[in-house]
């Protein structure tokens, strides 16, 4: 008497590396990764960031060196963030229409070295407003139109500076058609804009506020503009809105809380589509590693790997050099 063996064996092609290999279904490449980095003032600074082991802030000479090493490496575009002093921050946050401001400063200089990296310009106003939040603020009111209004200014001086991707971060309504109408208008109509489109308020950009700056002056929080974590199918009606008024890529964030996010906006837009794996997820998986309590390299590939599963194009990561120095290797 026979046993019954089933007849489909998915173990047959796990069984050798060359199989698996030839089998898999995702790949990562360097050509995923878009590396964040912060800008500080001074000359040869680097500040290291508490709650973001291995994150420094940058001076814009050491963003140069940081820019070479990321297209050494093959990652295609960096994001730039500034850590503003306080003394340059105020209610308007009006730092960030100032042309030689942190990030214009260093994009001009990246832009110069390294010419054939990508740069991208988060659009908001947190890391400029006295108050943290990325709008302008009335009775304790986050205004849309007038912050819109702030917005484009602050797009169309960062075009000038040579941003190639204009990503605005702040949730208002209206602003991605706002900002392509203006740049267009300056005449930066080659000037990308990624959309920060479904952007959720949420508890994992704690480190990040260290990082910029911001932490210790927000009041209040962002639930008024920024996306309740609760909600799927806004999801899809905010994605909807920034493709409608000319978003060129969209982004979802944070990331791995969110995976079933991208794979919707994927499925049902087709965009080109970017997961932010932000501060407090690198800062969760950095803790377990510092603890060994996870492999570093192995959860860190895991987890990228897990973001273009899910539909996403590329990810925006603190992760990035290491990530491509391992998938070089
Ligand atoms: C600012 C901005 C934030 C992040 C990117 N742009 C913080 C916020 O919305 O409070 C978070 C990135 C991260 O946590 O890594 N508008």
């Amino acid at each position: 008497m026979t046993a019954r063996f089933p007849l489909t064996r998915l173990r047959r092609p796990r069984a050798h590396d060359w199989s698996r290999r030839m089998m898999r279904e995702t790949i990562l490449t360097p050509d995923d990764l878009i590396w964040p980095i912060f800008i500080c003032e001074g000359k040869a600074v680097r500040q290291p960031i508490g709650s973001m082991p291995g994150v420094e802030r940058l001076s814009v000479d050491l963003a140069v060196v940081a820019a070479k090493e990321a297209a050494s490496l093959g990652i295609p575009c960096l994001a730039l963030f500034p850590s503003t002093p306080k003394d340059k921050r105020d209610e308007r946050g009006d730092e960030a229409l100032n042309r030689d401001n942190l990030i214009n400063t260093a994009m001009r200089a990246i832009k110069d070295a390294v010419p054939e990296i990508g740069l991208l310009a988060d659009v908001a106003l947190d890391p400029y407003t006295s108050h943290g939040q990325d709008g302008l603020v009335e009775d304790g009111v986050i205004l849309n139109d007038e912050t819109v209004g702030v917005l484009v200014q602050q797009a169309v001086v960062q075009a000038e500076a040579g941003a190639d991707i204009i990503a605005p971060s702040d949730m208002m309504d209206g602003r991605i058609g706002a900002i392509r109408t203006e740049l267009d208008k300056a005449g930066f109509q080659h000037v990308q804009i990624m959309a920060y489109a479904a952007k959720y308020a949420s508890a994992f950009y704690g480190p990040f506020r260290e990082a910029v700056g911001s932490d210790g002056v927000l009041k209040g929080d962002k639930k008024t503009y920024q996306m309740d974590p609760a909600n799927r199918l806004e999801a899809i009606r905010e994605v909807a809105m920034d493709i409608a008024e000319g978003a060129d890529s969209v982004m979802i964030k944070p990331g791995m809380p969110y995976l079933d996010i991208i794979r919707e906006v994927k499925d049902r837009f087709g965009m080109p589509t970017y997961a932010y794996q932000v501060s407090g997820e690198y800062a969760m998986l950095m803790a377990a590693v510092q603890n060994g309590w996870l492999d570093g390299d192995k959860a860190i590939l895991e987890a990228m790997l897990a973001f273009k599963r899910a539909g996403a194009d590329g990810v925006l990561t603190y992760f990035a050099p290491r990530v491509a120095k391992l998938l070089n290797d």
